[in-house]
């Protein structure tokens, strides 16, 4: 079990600790190591902060998986589904604690041929997942209530990694929040196999080495 997640493994570089007036530069330094381009968008209202904008992300040039985590309250009353998909998105996340109906954003995702993803923050109980969990190519896991880059890991939450990897050995869990070379061997025995990681990665000097240790530790 442990060798299958270790050989499926994928580090989402989180752009939330980057470089906002470099971000080019930025993706530049990690784009021979990362697997995903991890973009956090927040609407000011789900979680206080606002981060980026379509274009913004439109513009990014790159050949990693740009995976869109929509942390908003409308994603598709408020056409962030919409934005992203026009902005290159591989794969757009939804809150299952989001305020429109979960069904129609997910027909909407699937629909336009993008993969879609369904999160649920560390309160929420893993029953609200379940009837999604069919349909979604990816379950993200918070480990930290989101918001904010640099939190603490919260190790309750791998419990419900757990239980979903035990019903499903092929989808892919993501998990994000306080992941470093210290916690992230703990996801992946509980079974994650994307891995975001915004500080460790962005917020190091050496952004080939942080993500090279990352990879190293997820094996040890
Ligand atoms: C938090 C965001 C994360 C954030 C993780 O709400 O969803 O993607 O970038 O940052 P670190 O890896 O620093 O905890
Ligand atoms: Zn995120």
């Amino acid at each position: 079990m442990k060798e299958r997640s270790v050989m499926n493994i994928k580090i989402a570089a989180s752009i939330l600790s980057a470089d906002r007036d470099n971000l080019q530069k930025d993706v530049n330094e990690i784009e021979n190591y990362s697997d995903w381009l991890h973009i956090d968008i927040m609407d000011g209202k789900f979680v206080p902060p606002v981060t980026f904008i379509p274009n913004q992300i439109k513009s990014l040039e790159t050949k990693l998986i740009k995976d869109v985590h929509l942390m908003v309250n409308y994603p598709l009353k408020e056409n962030f589904i919409r934005d992203y998909i026009d902005a290159g998105a591989d794969i757009i996340t939804i809150h299952e604690e989001c305020m429109d109906n979960i069904n129609k954003c997910m027909d909407y995702i699937k629909n336009n041929g993008v993969k879609l993803g369904i999160s649920i923050n560390p309160p929420t109980l893993l029953k609200n997942l379940m009837p999604y969990l069919n349909r979604a190519d990816m379950i993200l896991i918070m480990s930290v209530n989101p918001g904010y880059g640099g939190q603490k890991f919260m190790p309750e939450v791998l419990q419900k990694i757990k239980e979903i990897r035990k019903l499903n050995s092929v989808i892919d869990i993501q998990i994000d929040g306080g992941i470093n070379k210290d916690t992230i061997k703990y996801a992946v025995n509980a079974g994650a196999n994307v891995l975001v990681a915004g500080s460790a990665i962005f917020g190091k000097e050496d952004r080939k080495k942080a993500i090279e240790e990352l990879r190293y530790a997820c094996k040890n």
